[in-house]
């Protein structure tokens, strides 16, 4: 048997495919206890910091309601509202942290940020999204996607399109090969991952039997799949700048209802793990949609984003229910 108590969750290759599934599996239990009324406490006297150098909603939301559901305390620091970065450097806010928390939720730009943080800590520390990686993400989706196609994790079949060089792209494909997925990538070759970590993939696949692709076609990802993701064309800590050349490169792989056609399964279902730019309800989507005349959307169309197809909210609320099961899984008494 394995623990995972102590362990820091910082990306998805730092798990093997059988813990993993075990947190998969904590995360089903978790859940149907949340719905029983039958949950029990797990964390009580437990201080979590939740450091986020970037805004969020769905990550913030769903540490605070699981630390809170399991009877523990968080302190919540906002971009720009603690000392990291500006004043003191990522290995003496560690150090300061780790005095105080028994853990810490970091969510910044750059991996080897979370990397140095885990390193200096001496407490668990957990990924809530780098430029490389969403692994609390990709628990999410996994427990979605088994949940909506009843079947086995190394039985699902799904795509992602749009920009895959971004954590989203990098994680789904990873994620995929861990457990046994088909998983295919498609976006125009200047936004495919970087060689190593289709070089990860690749390899991970070999011992896991997953399959994994990386096409510039978005019909030839589709084909046959039962889940089409995407994630938004400019991503947190990109430049607005570079707008106007993204929506060019990127309109050929926008989620509409000729791409989920082009599944050829009428029962494919759309994901996203949020925030999306399917209408202009948004500052940035207003300015980007007056700007392009994409009136139906930008990554993914309004139609697709209100038809039955779009499971993102089920998507959304499971963020609660896996990263409940890593904090217990880490640090549960
Ligand atoms: N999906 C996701 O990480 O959402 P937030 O940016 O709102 O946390
Ligand atoms: N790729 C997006 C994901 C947001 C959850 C970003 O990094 O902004």
């Amino acid at each position: 048997m394995f623990n995972l108590r102590g362990r820091s969750f910082l990306k998805e290759a730092d798990f093997s495919p059988t813990e993993l599934r075990f947190l998969l599996d904590l995360s089903r239990d978790l859940k149907r206890a949340k719905y029983t009324g039958t949950e029990q406490p797990r964390l009580v006297g437990k201080e979590i910091a939740l450091v986020f150098a970037k805004t969020s909603t769905r990550t913030r939301s769903a540490f605070e309601v699981a630390v809170h559901d399991q009877g523990g305390d968080v302190t919540y620091l906002d971009p720009g509202g603690s000392q990291l970065g500006h004043k003191e450097s990522v290995a003496d806010t560690a150090r300061v942290l780790g005095r105080m928390y028994d853990a810490i939720e970091f969510r910044g730009d750059r991996q080897d940020q979370v990397e140095e943080l885990a390193r200096h800590a001496g407490v668990p520390v957990y990924n809530g999204l780098t430029a490389e990686w969403h692994p609390t993400q990709m628990l999410a989706d996994f427990l979605t996607m088994h949940e909506a196609s009843g079947k086995p994790y190394d039985r699902l079949a799904y795509a992602y399109v749009g920009d895959c060089r971004f954590n989203m792209g990098r994680s789904l494909l990873v994620m995929g090969a861990l457990m046994g997925a088909d998983v295919r990538l498609a976006g125009p070759p200047d936004l495919h991952p970087p060689a190593d970590v289709v070089e990860l993939a690749a390899d991970i696949a070999r011992a896991t039997g997953a399959r994994v692709t990386v096409t510039a076609d978005p019909a030839e990802a589709v084909a046959d799949v039962d889940f089409v993701h995407t994630d938004v064309w400019v991503s947190m800590g990109e430049s607005k700048e570079v707008w106007a050349d993204r929506v060019k490169l990127l309109a050929p792989y926008q989620v509409n209802r000729e791409l989920l056609a082009a599944s050829g399964n009428p029962d494919v279902r759309f994901m996203h793990c949020l925030p999306a730019f399917h209408n202009a309800q948004t500052v940035v989507g207003a300015e980007i949609i007056a700007a392009t005349g994409m009136d139906s959307g930008l990554e993914v169309t309004d139609e697709v984003f209100e038809s039955p197809a779009c499971i993102v909210f089920d998507q959304a609320e499971n963020r609660l229910h896996t990263i409940k099961a890593v904090l217990v899984a880490t640090l549960g008494a």
